[in-house]
């Protein structure tokens, strides 16, 4: 599965993606539509630059590339914030393309003379990237004022809108956390080592907490009611005068890529922040499920006593499993994924919405840094990079090769323009 071939068309689909998203007029790409985006294209030439470093410079700033140093700078993310990137003098589209367009061209060639077996997981890194920038630009592009640039998003698969509210008990007992290079040659450092621990049994949402969910603690004044925010989240919910999830609107439509449409009250909620996701969870008489209890629900097959490679076993994500890729520009309704199942029953742990976690970002034990050692390092607990939690599971705008049940993502708890959403889990 790392062959030449297949990174080349990972490669490709990536990029295929990614122009789709910087179709637009060289104005609309220097357009800032948030303080907490960068304009598209910064994406776009950060996206070549990266491409560059990793795969034809050996990751090695300082080994001659393309771009004069002071042109490179402007797309080093730990150097320019993405407040900023608006205000930088970036390269202009018709040239971040071509530079994109050249880097790929020469880093397709030099695939072409590695060995078939092993191409090496800088590609790897490279292909996530991509799609995680394209990603990040699906939110900017969400974020956008006026009319649809963006089309509303491919037919889905019914849901099963009873399963809203259900849930699934996981025994205590041991199971292996995170995955190692031989099983997941493409996990990301902080996915590895895989590692036995003992989880207390729980309960967990048998699928994501929906919009009607939602309403109803809306209704019944969650956003008014100190009782069942944390000191933090309440601080933050009247500074930012949260009433309800980002993009639903005061007439009980919602806005979405432009689009104002009814909220389903199927579909999962989306674009809430770590902090309505624990009041909401305390008004439910619930709480967020720790990582570990999230990745044990989602990977674990007790009755082999293994991991599953995937929530449902070993087939590579199809469209009837779960809802990744983009293509929906939304997430499913709940229960349109059953063969998605995990061992336990849960559905739709990948794919539709990102979901918050308890668990701040740490390494685990045996954490050892990958080539790009500013992956993870830099935001784990303690790393005085801020404060995160960790989401999981990935959303529907995650490409299905770049995600795993191990895979870890992680935001500030205030953050919400993200796909993010929740499942709940008990005590037991
Ligand atoms: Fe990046």
């Amino acid at each position: 599965m790392t062959s030449r071939e297949t990174i080349a068309h990972e490669l490709t689909k990536a990029r295929e993606r990614t122009l789709r998203l910087v179709d637009f007029d060289d104005a609309e790409l220097g357009r800032q539509y948030s303080p907490l985006m960068s304009p598209l294209a910064w994406d776009l030439a950060h996206i070549g630059q990266q491409e560059e470093l990793w795969l034809l410079r050996d990751g090695d700033p300082r080994q001659p590339g393309m771009l004069s140093p002071d042109v490179e700078q402007l797309y080093d993310a730990f150097v320019n914030s993405r407040a900023s990137r608006v205000n930088l003098p970036l390269l202009p589209p018709s040239d971040a393309r071509a530079y994109c367009g050249t880097v790929r061209n020469r880093v397709l060639d030099t695939l072409d003379a590695l060995p078939d077996e092993d191409p090496g997981f800088n590609f790897a890194l490279v292909i996530s990237h991509e799609n995680q920038h394209d990603e990040t630009m699906l939110q900017a592009l969400n974020l956008r004022s006026g009319a649809p640039l963006l089309d509303a998003g491919a037919p889905l698969p019914s849901g099963r809108p009873d399963l809203a509210g259900t849930s699934v008990l996981v025994p205590g007992g041991e199971f292996v956390l995170g995955v190692d290079a031989v099983a997941e040659p493409h996990s990301l450092d902080n996915e590895r080592p895989a590692h036995v621990i003992d989880v207390p049994a729980f309960r967990i949402g048998r699928v994501p907490v929906t919009n009607g969910e939602w309403r109803r603690f809306v209704d019944d004044g969650g956003y008014d009611d100190a009782r069942w925010w944390s000191e933090r989240g309440w601080a933050h919910r009247t500074d930012a005068g949260l009433c309800a999830p980002q993009f639903w609107n005061s007439d009980g439509t919602r806005s979405r890529f432009g689009h104002v449409e009814d909220i389903p009250a199927d579909e999962p909620v989306q674009h809430v922040t770590f902090f309505e996701a624990e009041a909401y969870a305390a008004w439910a008489g619930a709480r967020l499920p720790t990582e570990q209890e999230w990745e044990k629900a989602c990977a674990w097959d007790p009755a082999v006593g293994a991991r599953r490679r995937y929530p449902w076993g070993t087939t590579e994500p199809t469209p009837a499993l779960a809802n990744l890729g983009g293509d929906a520009m939304r997430p499913a309704s709940v229960g349109a994924y059953p063969a998605g199942a995990s061992a336990y029953g849960v559905e739709q742990m990948l794919g539709d919405v990102w979901e918050w976690t308890t668990s701040p970002l740490r390494p685990w034990p045996g954490f050892t840094p990958m080539i790009y050692d500013r992956y993870s390092q830099p935001f784990f607990e303690g790393a005085g990079a801020g404060d995160y939690k960790v989401l999981r599971g990935g959303s529907w705008a995650v490409a299905p090769s770049v995600l795993r049940p191990s895979f870890r993502n992680w935001d500030h708890p205030v953050r919400r323009q993200i796909f993010s959403g929740v499942r709940l889990a008990w005590d037991v």
